[in-house]
């Protein structure tokens, strides 16, 4: 984004005005719209949202690119399979709280890693974690993870990077697969860290590191939207949504995320 340009985002309104044929005034559209109360489309990669399916908020996350990040992010880079454990970071945001649930749905022990007690007991308590840990009040991450996966770890879905990722590392499977969706803790290191420095563990445990962007699913959204519906009214899949009210706190919002004050999928209420 350049400066004076429109903040990049996805976001959810309603029709105006159109001359598309294939959209009508009072529609409810999502699409990239950026951070702005108005929006002009040519209509491309712009998708119509039921609101009698679910909140049209939900278009941004459950049923949305974080949704689909977890739905593909997991089952066709990690494949798990019943019985294995699946140990997510960042594990109480919009797609690690997805990530844990579908892969109790498919039979796996769900373990979440995140950074308050309170999002700990959501993912245990709400969300049907098997096992999750505050990384901000543990200082042995491995031992830790030892005991959450007495069986090692099969899948590692993560979001955040870093010393986090190292001890996942060591404690992987043979066979192990390893998404890589997100590295927060990354993104605003001034001098990035060095490494990975572990990888001689994908050698001895013969196991796999893919890195992914939710866009390659792109052909087969529909697919994950439908299967994520049918899972949410179904009552299989619990969201949390944050919302921030007005465009001018959309700033306060975002750096909030960063810093993980937020539970679920973090939005701004934009009013006109
Ligand atoms: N590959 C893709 O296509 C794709 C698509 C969407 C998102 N992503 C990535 O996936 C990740 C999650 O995205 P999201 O939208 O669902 O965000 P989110 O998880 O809702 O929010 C970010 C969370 O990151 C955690 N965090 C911040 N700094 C951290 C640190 N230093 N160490 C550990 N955790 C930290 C915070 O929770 P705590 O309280 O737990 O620290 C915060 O709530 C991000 O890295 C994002 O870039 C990738």
């Amino acid at each position: 984004v350049k400066i004076g340009e429109v903040m990049t985002g996805g976001a959810v309104g309603e029709v105006i005005e159109s001359r598309n044929p294939k959209f009508q005034p009072g529609d409810i559209v999502q699409g990239m719209f950026g951070w702005q109360q108005f929006a002009v489309s040519d209509g491309k990669e712009v998708r119509k949202v039921d609101p009698a399916l679910a909140p049209v908020s939900t278009s941004l996350g459950v049923l949305g690119m974080p949704g689909l990040t977890a739905y593909f992010g997991l089952l066709e880079i990690c494949r798990p399979k019943a019985g294995e454990t699946v140990v997510v970071s960042g594990a109480a945001g919009a797609v690690g709280s997805l990530v844990g649930q579908i892969a109790r749905i498919h039979g796996c022990r769900a373990v979440g890693i995140a950074g308050t007690d309170s999002k700990v007991l959501h993912l245990t308590d709400e969300l049907g974690f098997d096992a999750a840990f505050n990384y901000k009040t543990t200082s042995d991450y491995r031992a830790r993870l030892r005991e959450m996966c007495p069986s090692g770890i099969d899948v590692y879905f993560d979001n955040v990077g870093g010393v986090i990722t190292d001890a996942a590392l060591w404690e992987i499977n043979v066979g192990a697969r390893i998404a890589i969706c997100g590295q927060i803790s990354q993104y605003n290191l001034e001098q990035p860290e060095m490494g990975p420095r572990l990888l001689w563990q994908l050698i001895v445990k013969r196991a796999r590191i893919e890195g992914f962007l939710v866009f390659q699913f792109a052909s087969r959204y529909r697919e994950g939207l439908v299967q994520m519906a049918q899972w949410l009214k179904e009552g299989k899949l619990t969201y949390r949504e944050q919302f921030e009210e007005g465009i001018e706190n959309a700033p306060r919002a975002f750096l909030g995320m960063m810093r993980g004050e937020n539970l679920g999928k973090q939005l701004v209420r934009v009013s006109t």
